[in-house]
């Protein structure tokens, strides 16, 4: 018998759905966003922030919107947050080469304070306008997500999925369809003390899962 064609999973689909999916190639798609107007975060941002990494990567991790150096750069992760990021990985035993990195929302939302860009948060109305980005980068790459903190969580789950609660589990949002939220990194750098060193075992172990689903390719654990 001819053994049935290794599948990838399908995309997971996200909680709020979205009009339309952008069609193209993840490079079109990047062209495409570099000149969005969805919403009006474009106007005082540098550049779009899309996502990064390899068309072929099987994980995808999803965080909230770029920051100050992101923006400066044009790529996702790129300050102290990716760094923590990277270093986590890389104890994972997960390649962050082979991992694509995107964001929720894709333009940085700052207020100025002095001389100094301050992140803020973006609105539903910013997060709603940006999700058939993110839906689309999901839809070409089909791969299993990460969702880093809540704004990613809730896009990915819905609003009533609780992080606390929830983190670290496989979700299954679709048919085929697996992923699973953890901390931001950047929650992680506003921790102090113990609660710091807690919520980055966490995040640790969340990604060890995450790597752990990957290698056996999501079939049960054998009892
Ligand atoms: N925080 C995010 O959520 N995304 C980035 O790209 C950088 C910091
Ligand atoms: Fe477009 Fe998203 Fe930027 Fe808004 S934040 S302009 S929707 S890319």
């Amino acid at each position: 018998m001819v053994p049935p064609r290794a599948r990838r999973p399908e995309p997971p689909r996200l909680a709020k759905p979205v009009d339309e999916v952008p069609d193209g190639s993840l490079a079109a798609l990047r062209r495409e966003a570099a000149g969005c107007r969805r919403c009006p975060l474009w106007r005082d941002a540098t550049r779009t922030v899309f996502g990064a990494g390899p068309g072929r990567a099987r994980l995808m991790l999803v965080g909230e919107q770029p920051g100050n150096e992101e923006d400066l750069a044009g790529k996702p992760f790129v300050g102290p947050a990716g760094r923590l990021l990277r270093e986590l990985l890389a104890e994972a035993g997960i390649d962050p080469l082979q991992v694509y990195l995107t964001n929720t929302v894709k333009h940085f939302k700052f207020r100025m304070r002095g001389k100094r860009r301050l992140h803020s948060r973006a609105n539903a109305a910013e997060q709603a306008a940006c999700r058939p980005w993110l839906a689309a980068e999901l839809d070409r790459l089909r791969p299993a997500a990460v969702a880093l903190g809540a704004m990613a969580a809730h896009t990915l789950f819905g609003n009533r999925f609780g992080l606390l609660r929830e983190r670290g589990r496989w979700q299954v949002p679709g048919p085929e369809t697996h992923a699973l939220a953890t901390w931001h990194p950047s929650a992680i750098l506003r921790m102090r003390g113990p609660d710091r060193e807690a919520a980055r075992a966490q995040l640790l172990s969340d990604l060890r899962t995450a790597a752990a689903g990957l290698d056996r390719g999501f079939a049960r654990p054998s009892p």
